[in-house]
């Protein structure tokens, strides 16, 4: 048998990669080629560019961008771009970018965009001590930082504050450095994991002029950031909601929120529906998604239970729906700078400070949000989802541009579902 574990494959070139990846793993050697192949972008620049964003790179993967436009974020016109795979995701966003541009737009506010990370270390000993140790060394842990903050600091941000913590009561030993930034228009992970490290060398330093001797574990940021948070809100009379009986649909709707803020597993579904148009915004803009999935769960759990990231309320008629999220996100460094697509989607979205794009990518949860309890309330979602999933289906079958335009024309009043587009397939088919 084959072997299928390699050493030093690091070190091969990406025709070597490949080859060896084909050879170990695929029967049909020359269409793997091909599918690998076929991704690769001609201009060498590009591929270059795209080959050293991460390693062993022997393709390109495709998503789909798109565009979601009539977007109205406090009173300012947005198209929005959104990359994902799911299909009805972008048409669900523009359909409701367009609703609520009629009904005075979103409103979305930063309340605060604090980042955290912190040292972890085990320290075997008196508290007092410890905290005696700490006070006398904070001001030099910060100076530690000097050069690495200078350029923040003169943007306005840099080191908030440096807090010890005492986790020894849940873990044996545990305690914390934990670190307040402020990165303005940067995600800031490099900027805070190189404070951290500064800062652990430090107060390692610090050990040897003391008799209080802490052991570092780590230092890395935190991608939970509670102080990090954007709310995004539509209002509307009751009335103005939907065509007919439109008190039933707000009362609906909001039963909607309500057993999502309850229930954990529908909680979950409805949050994932969030995420559909957060994650497409943040990829798009050249955002770590993980990092933003993560804390947004996080939040989701705050409390102890799982709940819903949205509320809704109705109360004088008024019918008010809005989100809070955390949004750790950057408009400069990382990918924002060099993937081209990113910078062009920053264009896009006219140039906007990592606060604009926080109020921009949390409408855009709260809009698929809107989109998706709409649908669940009213005709459910499969009547829209499977509309737009047609063309994914027809493809499957293999059809002639002719023979999908028939099956398109056909499904244009009738519901979708797989089965029903085998059938019409077939039927097509033996009718010649
Ligand atoms: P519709 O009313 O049949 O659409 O809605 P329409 O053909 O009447 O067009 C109205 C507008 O919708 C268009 O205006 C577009 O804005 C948009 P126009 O451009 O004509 O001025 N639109 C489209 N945009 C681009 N391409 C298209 C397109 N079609 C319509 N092809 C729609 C159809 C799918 C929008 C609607 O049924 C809908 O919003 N459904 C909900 C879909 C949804 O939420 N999808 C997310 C994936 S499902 C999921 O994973 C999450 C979930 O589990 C979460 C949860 O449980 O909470 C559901």
């Amino acid at each position: 048998m084959m072997k299928k574990t390699i050493t030093g494959f690091s070190k091969f070139s990406k025709r070597e990669k490949i080859d060896w990846i084909i050879s170990t793993f695929f029967e049909d050697a020359e269409v793997a080629k091909k599918t690998i192949s076929q991704y690769w972008n001609d201009d060498k620049t590009l591929q270059d560019l795209h080959d050293d964003f991460i390693e062993n790179t022997i393709s390109n993967f495709y998503l789909p961008y798109g565009v979601a436009p009539n977007f109205v974020i406090n009173n300012r016109e947005y198209v929005i771009p959104m990359v994902v795979e799911e299909s009805s995701v972008v048409a669900a966003a523009s359909l409701v970018a367009k609703f609520w541009s009629t009904r005075g737009g979103f409103k979305a506010t930063v309340i605060s965009t604090t980042k955290i990370g912190q040292v972890h270390f085990m320290f075997d000993g008196e508290f007092a001590d410890l905290k005696a140790h700490f006070n006398d060394s904070k001001s030099r842990l910060i100076t530690a930082t000097d050069s690495i903050t200078k350029n923040m600091r003169k943007r306005g941000g840099g080191i908030l504050d440096i807090e010890l913590r005492d986790k020894s009561s849940e873990l044996e030993n545990y305690y914390q450095l934990h670190v307040t930034f402020e990165t303005m228009d940067s995600m800031g992970a490099n900027f805070i994991n190189s404070c951290l490290e500064a800062i652990a060398k430090e107060f390692n330093k610090e050990n040897s002029a003391s008799s209080v001797q802490v052991q570092i574990v780590m230092s890395i940021l935190s991608n939970y950031v509670p102080d990090c948070i954007v709310r995004a809100e539509v209002s509307c009379p009751v009335n103005r909601l939907y065509k007919e009986n439109a008190e039933l649909f707000a009362q609906k709707f909001k039963q909607a929120v309500d057993i999502a803020n309850v229930e954990p597993h529908r909680a979950v579904t409805h949050n994932k529906g969030i995420m559909n148009g957060i994650d497409a915004v943040v990829v798009a803009t050249g955002n770590d998604f993980r990092a933003i999935e993560s804390g947004a769960h996080a939040y989701a759990a705050q409390s102890g239970a799982y709940k819903s990231l949205s509320q809704c309320e109705i109360k004088d008629g008024i019918f008010t729906f809005w989100i809070e999220i955390p949004l750790a996100l950057g408009t400069v460094g990382g990918l924002t700078a060099i993937h081209p697509l990113a910078k062009l989607s920053l264009e896009m979205l006219q140039k906007p400070s990592a606060s604009e794009l926080m109020e921009i990518v949390a409408v855009a949860g709260l809009a698929q949000n809107f989109a998706a309890l709409r649908a669940l309330t009213t005709t459910g979602i499969q009547h829209g989802h499977m509309k737009m999933h047609l063309s994914n289906i027809i493809k499957q079958l293999d059809t002639s541009e002719e023979e999908k335009t028939y099956l398109l024309n056909y499904f244009e009043k009738k519901e979708v579902s797989h089965s029903a587009v085998v059938a019409a397939y077939e039927k097509m088919k033996e009718r010649g």
